[in-house]
């Protein structure tokens, strides 16, 4: 079959190489894609948001699946968008609804969500304009550190955490009266902070079975020791070694369970990927976040964990038999370790060349910001590549990646050497 995949990131190169593996693949498509995801098919320069460009090149191409890999078009609606029109409504699209793409969307719809359905979340208050002073007030009930959440998408910069309650008004007052982060903070939502240790589940799911995918556990931080700015991820393990068979138990029974459940009573329809961020408070899983999508770079490392046909558990979604499916999970370690532009994630240069992609082989060299052009391979992103490699635990996995970085280069290179480090 022929296949749509919608991205241009890591992730989508870690797709577009995992369903390109499939004998049931015939060709992919990539729109826009990256130099990466060129290997395994074909680009095309089409925008994620463009629905009706979207439907021209799927009917005319004859496309049968439809993989999304980033937020902003489940968001849009790209679902609904196929439900809407006869001659797409039969092609599946994997992601949820309009609706289920809110619990990334909207920080309020899932805080509710979760509420409703009894699931482990952070205490919270809403606030808007009409109800700021009660905002206030929810502040100076809060023992600091201080939780506030755009509620809206914010390019994922819209939590803030702060260490004191005048600076948390502050905040709530420049995110609500002064669009601090657009239109997406003129919502905040306000959290208890919750003291523990991060890691992520991935749920694939046809809306009524489910599979829970490898867990992972990703480093935000530009430096090393988890020190300066936020980013999209510098690099990610799995399996996170403190996530055992008791605490998958808890995060099943407590939270992918009702999800599935809530979702269907609350008749929302969802069929994809569910990530959910946790807090491990004293053993306990707390939801953090729900995100509609695979997370990236945490793709690079769950996909090759996984060693079934990815375009037969896609098509199992699309059709509602995901309960057949037993899920194969490779038992060596991963990691990935981001190579990045030097400056991000404040401003960095591209278009500088890259060297010894070919010589890294014992690792596979995903591709997020990066262009072809004519026979050379230009960094066109902060993150430029993601390097992922097996191995027999943690340490052995990121040390293959570092070592294979150290054979690629262009100027400003620069990447986080201690990924795992808690574990190493
Ligand atoms: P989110 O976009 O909701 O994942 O939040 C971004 C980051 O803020 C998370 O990855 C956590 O590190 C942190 N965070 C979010 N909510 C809380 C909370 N309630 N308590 C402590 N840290 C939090
Ligand atoms: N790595 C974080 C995300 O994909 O949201």
């Amino acid at each position: 079959m022929k296949i749509l995949l919608l991205g241009s990131g890591g992730r989508e190169h870690a797709f577009a190489w995992k369903l390109s593996q499939s004998p049931l693949c015939e060709k992919i498509f990539v729109a826009p894609g990256n130099a990466g995801t060129s290997q395994h098919g074909q680009n095309v320069a089409i925008g994620v948001n463009d629905f009706d460009a979207i439907e021209k090149f799927v009917l005319a191409n004859s496309i049968k699946l439809v993989v999304v890999g980033p937020e902003d078009p489940l968001v849009n609606g790209i679902y609904d968008y196929f439900q809407s029109k006869d001659e797409l409504k039969n092609i599946p699209v994997i992601g949820p609804s309009k609706v289920g793409a809110q619990l990334e969307g909207s920080k309020a719809f899932a805080k509710q969500f979760m509420i409703r359905h009894n699931i482990p979340t952070a205490a919270y208050g809403e606030f808007t304009i009409e109800n700021l002073e009660d905002g206030f007030d929810f502040i100076d009930e809060q023992i600091p550190p201080i939780v506030l959440k755009a509620d809206g998408l914010a390019a994922g910069k819209g939590v803030l955490i702060l260490p004191e309650h005048g600076e948390a008004k502050e905040n709530l007052r420049e995110m609500i009266e002064q669009n601090k982060f657009g239109k997406a903070s003129a919502k905040v939502v306000i959290e208890e902070f919750l003291k523990g240790i991060e890691f992520s589940v991935f749920v694939l799911t046809d809306g009524v079975n489910y599979k829970i995918l490898p867990n992972a556990k990703d480093y935000k931080r530009i430096g090393e020791g988890d020190t300066g700015l936020n980013t999209g991820g510098m690099g990610c393990i799995s399996p996170v070694p403190f996530v055992d068979a008791a605490l998958i138990k808890k995060v099943e029974e407590r939270v992918i369970i009702p999800t599935i459940e809530g979702l269907k009573k609350d008749n929302i329809v969802y069929k994809g990927f569910i990530y959910i961020g946790f807090m491990n408070v004293d053993g306990e899983p707390y939801v953090i976040e729900y995100n509609c999508r695979m997370g990236d770079p945490e793709t690079e490392i769950v996909l090759p964990r996984i060693k079934n046909d990815l375009v037969e558990l896609l098509v199992a979604v699309g059709n509602g038999s995901l309960e057949k499916e037993v899920i194969e999970i490779d038992e060596r370690a991963a990691a990935t370790v981001i190579v990045a532009s030097g400056g991000y994630p404040e401003e960095y240069e591209k278009g500088k060349e890259i060297s010894g992609l070919n010589d890294a082989r014992d690792s596979i060299i995903f591709h997020a910001g990066t262009k072809q052009d004519g026979d050379k391979v230009l960094t066109n992103g902060g993150r430029v590549l993601a390097v992922t490699s097996y191995g027999k635990d943690i340490h052995d996995s990121v040390a293959k990646s570092n070592a294979a970085i150290e054979k690629i280069n262009f100027e400003g290179k620069y990447y986080r050497r201690d990924i795992g480090y808690e574990f190493r």
